[in-house]
């Protein structure tokens, strides 16, 4: 590793241009590029950072490593910028923070941001490793301009990890509460559990450390990624990414798990956290490393990674991986918290085609004539009726990406085993979630090259996963267990 170390080059644009270019334009030969989803132009995508608006626009940043399929390997790592006026039109502003500094210089790790007078606030990790490979991380400011110019501080504001705590301990989450700023970050306690520990500041010059998060949970992972906390419909959230949970039946089947305790909200005071169980975000295969932030109309918004780390993805021969989630608006419904696809997405939508479809055995829907796609569907489920609706089907439907409605058992499932290419087969080819299902339902599915969302009900429960289907994929199925499948809704070719 120290070789590989001695060949890193800080900056992409210190890289020969056409090593860049290459790796570009093999990416660009992938028939999995997305339509509507970002992804990186090489090399690989990871956490969403510094999601927030500042100076009239969305500002979000992906962790980024251009040239990490390069062979040799070329080492670098930064976030990458993108800017918009909607969430959904984004200015490519190109790399945002780059690994240059000692405190960061192996991995310009995960943070996040907040508009502080006219500027904005970056807080991230740097991660370091000493000469006995030992992990040393470094909680670093940054200040960004209105014209996109980034300027880390010079000296960090922590260095390595608090006593009680190992290095892990990364992911600065910033807010404002009370003429405080806060941040929170992920760490493993030295009996190796996971948990969060609270920061608070007064003038960003200096940070205080309060504790931790006073959860219910003393034995809950072996390291918190990520953690985020906001509140929304007047109930505290905390979001966080555990790693290190053992499957239990239909939970916890991915390598990571991304979710949330919803509670009354944070008593700053005790740190006090009083919480239901765990809510696994997602019930998909591809999905972690999630960071929220608040729109100027107020709306809590949160975007992820559909993917996860430990997973090779088929789009790695073409050197790039990883794309971010679409945008979706949270809420709390039930105590339970819910994710919708922001409305702003709505601006993608061109030609449409109404769906009413009743049909004996299997019902094929209309083809809108491409692959990114918008599906707003109505299933009619009697009783005990069974609906599967097959995404990215081949005409003779053998291979598709299979969504199954069971209202007699309450039970959604997404099964991808036959969805296209295979990968991280180890890690199950079908996920089940617990659903109420009644006598209609909605479904609302993202499709795109590489790639569904689907959103059932009121959100609850949400399947995100990569799939990898042949470009002759083009046709959706709807068949019923009792020979009366009933559909209707609209399907929208996506810009
Ligand atoms: C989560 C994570 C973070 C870290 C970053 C490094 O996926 O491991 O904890 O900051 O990725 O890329």
């Amino acid at each position: 590793r120290e070789k590989e170390f001695k060949r890193m080059v800080p900056h992409i644009a210190d890289v020969d241009p056409q090593i860049v270019q290459a790796e570009k334009r093999l990416a660009q030969t992938s028939p999995f590029r997305q339509h509507f989803h970002i992804e990186p132009a090489s090399g690989t995508l990871g956490d969403p950072n510094g999601f927030s608006f500042f100076a009239g626009q969305y500002h979000l940043f992906y962790q980024w490593s251009p040239l990490a399929f390069h062979q040799p390997a070329l080492w670098q790592h930064g976030w990458y910028h993108l800017a918009s006026p909607d969430l959904v039109h984004w200015q490519d502003l190109g790399p945002g923070m780059e690994s240059d500094t000692s405190y960061d210089c192996h991995g310009t790790y995960s943070g996040s941001a907040l508009p502080v007078g006219d500027r904005l606030f970056l807080m991230y990790t740097g991660n370091t490793w000493n000469r006995n490979w030992v992990r040393v991380p470094y909680q670093i400011g940054a200040w960004m301009n209105a014209n996109n110019q980034v300027k880390k501080n010079a000296v960090p504001y922590l260095t390595g990890s608090p006593a009680g705590y190992t290095p892990h301990f990364r992911d600065p989450k910033l807010w404002h509460h009370d003429h405080h700023y806060y941040a929170l970050l992920g760490a493993q306690r030295e009996n190796l559990t996971g948990t969060a520990l609270l920061y608070q500041s007064t003038d960003l010059t200096a940070w205080r450390l309060l504790g931790e998060v006073q959860t219910d949970t003393p034995d809950f992972g072996f390291m918190w990624e990520c953690p985020d906390y906001f509140e929304v419909d007047g109930h505290g959230v905390l979001l966080f990414c555990p790693q290190g949970l053992s499957a239990d039946g239909n939970f916890f089947n991915n390598v990571y798990q991304n979710g949330c305790f919803v509670g009354e909200p944070l008593n700053y005071a005790t740190r006090g956290f009083h919480h239901g169980a765990f809510q696994e975000l997602d019930a998909g295969f591809d999905f972690y490393a999630t960071q929220t932030m608040q729109a100027p109309d107020g709306r809590r918004i949160l975007s992820g990674w559909m993917g996860i780390s430990e997973i090779h993805y088929p789009t790695e021969q073409y050197h790039y991986s990883g794309c971010l989630v679409i945008p979706r608006e949270l809420s709390v419904h039930h105590n339970q918290l819910v994710q919708q696809p922001i409305r702003e997405l709505t601006s993608l939508r061109r030609e449409r085609q109404t769906v009413n479809q009743i049909g004996p055995g299997t019902v094929a829907l209309p083809y809108t004539g491409q692959v990114s796609q918008e599906f707003d569907l109505t299933v009619s489920l009697a009783a005990t009726q069974t609906v599967t609706l097959d995404f990215r089907a081949d005409v003779l439907n053998q291979h598709h990406t299979r969504l199954t409605l069971d209202r007699g058992r309450q039970l959604c499932t997404l099964d991808r085993s036959q969805a296209g290419l295979s990968f991280a087969e180890q890690w199950g080819t079908v996920r089940h979630r617990r659903t109420p299902l009644g006598e209609r339902v909605r479904v609302h599915v993202f499709v795109d090259t590489s790639s569904i969302e689907i959103f059932i009900g009121d959100g609850a429960t949400v399947f995100t996963s990569r799939i990898f289907p042949a470009a002759n994929q083009t046709q959706t199925f709807v068949t019923s267990s009792d020979g009366q499948a009933q559909v209707t809704g609209s399907i929208w070719n996506l810009a």
